[in-house]
């Protein structure tokens, strides 16, 4: 009797991990703390009501025996959306270009996970969070010293989260020095910027387009 209720007890704390809640596909990459979208998996992304936090940005999203990894990175307007292919395997089992597939709202699960399990999102050679040197600062010194976010991202030269002007460069940020990162070629430069185009795959239709 006793082991029945605490298998029935443990079942139910694994049951209840993750928060109930109803997700929608989002098909326009956007990141409000400066992702760049050219150098992370662009179809797994999380537009959460919340603030993205500074010792993980990766979340877990389960629904119809399926799961998803996501980052985190941008906040919505108080919708669970995330990334039209993400929500498209999570409804059907396929991906939005094999299936394209419209609807609203599916019942879901998500709980924070740990940034080791989105580490295959992070696609840049250094394997860090990309940012924007010129515009992501205040996310970034707003994270404190020590914090996943903080210790582990990248401030890329690049000024827009679909990676269309700047330069592809890496800046280094020294606090004692400058509040300003340091880069190669001048901080926040507008010029045009091409070979790194990110891909949105269109509502309804799964055809790709270039992210503006
Ligand atoms: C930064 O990432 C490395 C590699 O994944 C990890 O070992 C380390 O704990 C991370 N740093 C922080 C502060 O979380």
């Amino acid at each position: 009797m006793l082991s029945y209720i605490t298998s029935a007890l443990a079942f139910a704390s694994v049951a209840l991990a993750g928060t109930p809640i109803s997700i929608t596909p989002h098909a326009q990459f956007s990141s409000s703390i400066g992702v760049l979208g050219c150098k992370i998996n662009t179809n797994r992304v999380a537009y959460w009501p919340m603030f993205p936090g500074c010792d993980s940005v990766c979340v877990k999203v389960q629904a119809n025996g399926r799961s998803v990894h996501l980052l985190q990175i941008d906040s919505s307007g108080g919708a669970y959306d995330i990334s039209y292919d993400a929500w498209n395997y999570l409804y059907t089992g396929q991906g939005a270009a094999a299936n394209p597939t419209m609807g609203g709202g599916i019942p879901a699960e998500w709980e924070p996970a740990p940034m080791s399990e989105c580490e295959s999102l992070l696609t840049a050679p250094d394997k860090k969070l990309p940012l924007m040197a010129a515009n992501s600062i205040n996310y970034f010194v707003g994270c404190p010293v020590g914090s996943w976010v903080r210790e582990n991202s990248s401030l890329w030269n690049i000024q827009t989260s679909s990676c269309t002007l700047g330069f592809n460069e890496k800046c280094h940020l020294d606090l004692a020095v400058s509040n300003q990162p340091s880069c190669a070629h001048i901080l926040g430069a507008q010029n045009a910027l091409s070979g790194l185009e990110v891909k949105n795959i269109d509502y309804g239709t799964g055809a790709e387009s270039v992210a503006l």
